[in-house]
C-alpha cells in the first residue's frame, strides 16, 4: 500500500472516527458515507477503542507482558503500549500493519521506546508475520502472548480465509496466550452486507461467523458480545461491533500422568 491520499483508507477513516488528525478529505468523505448508512458508526469506533483498552488492561493484570498487535492502526490516544506500560512498564509490544502511512506514523511516534517494535506485515500472510525476525526474536515464544486483532478481520474477505489466518497464529501461540478480536457484525441486516462493504470496505459477518474465529480457544467471560458489554466500566448503548477474548488452553494432562 502506498501514500495515495486521494482515496479513502480504512486506517485514516477510523482515525477520523475516533477523533484523530491523520486523515484527508477523501477519508472524511468516506466516513460521512458510513455515517449516512449508520449514524451510530462513529460511536461504535470510539467504543471499539475503549474495548481495546479494557482488553489490554485485563491481559496485563493477568500477567501478559508481550503483545502482538496486528492491524495496529494509526497511533492515537490509548495506544497498546501506553495502556500496558501504565501498569507494567516492561511490557513489549510489536505493532504490525500493512499500510505504509500507518507504519511511517508509528515509526515516527512510537519507535523511540526500546519496548516497542513496528513491523510491516500483511495479516493475510500469517506465516510471513510469524517468520519476521523482529516478531521471532522480540517476542519470547515460550511465554504467553496477547495477540490483538482488533477491528482487523472485517478487512479480510472470505476468500482470504480469516479462520485460516487465526488458526495459523493460534498454532504458533504458547499455551496460556490470549487472542482478542473485535469485528463488525450484521445481525438482522444481512441483506445490506454488500452495501456496507462498498461504503466501508468491511466484510461484516454474523455473530456465529465471528464466534467461529475463536475455534480452539477458550472464550473468557463474558464471551463474544457487543464491545460495549465486554467487561464494561458502565452501561452504554449497543454498537455494530462484537468482541471477545480467547485463551489458548494449557495442554490437558492425561489422567495417568497426573497421578
Ligand atoms: C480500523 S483500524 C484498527 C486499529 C486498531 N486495531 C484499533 O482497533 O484501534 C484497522 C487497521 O488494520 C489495518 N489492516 C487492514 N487490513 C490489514 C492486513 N491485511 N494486514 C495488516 N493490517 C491490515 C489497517 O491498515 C488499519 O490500520
Amino acid at each position: 500500500m502506498g501514500f495515495d491520499t486521494t482515496r479513502p483508507h480504512p486506517a485514516r477513516v477510523y482515525d477520523w472516527m475516533i477523533g484523530g488528525k491523520e486523515n484527508f478529505p477523501a477519508d472524511r468523505e468516506a466516513a460521512r458515507r458510513i455515517l449516512d448508512l449508520h449514524p451510530e458508526a462513529r460511536r461504535a469506533f470510539v467504543e471499539n477503542r475503549r474495548f481495546l483498552g479494557r482488553v489490554v488492561t485485563h491481559l496485563v493484570k493477568r500477567g501478559v507482558r508481550q503483545f502482538l498487535d496486528i492491524g495496529a492502526g494509526l497511533p492515537a490516544s490509548g495506544n497498546v503500549h501506553e495502556i500496558a506500560h501504565a501498569l507494567a512498564p516492561g511490557t513489549r509490544v510489536v505493532y504490525v500493519d500493512h499500510d505504509e502511512i500507518v507504519l511511517a506514523h508509528a515509526r515516527a511516534l512510537m519507535a523511540g521506546s526500546d519496548k516497542v517494535r513496528i513491523v510491516a506485515g500483511d495479516a493475510t500472510r500469517p506465516r510471513e508475520i510469524l517468520g519476521d525476525p523482529v516478531v521471532r526474536h522480540f517476542i519470547d515464544w515460550s511465554q504467553p502472548v496477547g495477540l490483538l486483532m482488533v477491528a482487523l478481520l472485517h478487512f479480510v474477505s472470505d476468500e482470504q480465509g480469516p479462520a485460516r489466518i487465526v488458526a495459523t497464529f493460534r498454532d504458533a501461540l504458547p499455551a496460556g496466550s490470549f487472542l482478542a478480536i473485535s469485528h463488525g457484525v450484521v445481525e438482522g441486516w444481512e441483506d445490506r452486507k454488500e452495501e456496507i462493504r462498498q461504503v466501508s470496505q468491511a466484510y461484516v459477518r454474523t455473530r456465529e461467523e465471528i464466534a467461529g474465529l475463536f475455534a480452539g480457544f477458550e472464550l473468557l467471560r463474558p464471551g463474544l458480545v457487543d464491545v460495549v458489554n465486554w467487561r464494561p466500566a458502565g452501561p452504554a448503548a449497543p454498537t455494530v461491533l462484537y468482541g471477545g477474548v480467547g485463551r489458548v488452553p494449557t495442554a490437558a494432562v492425561p489422567r495417568w500422568a497426573a497421578r
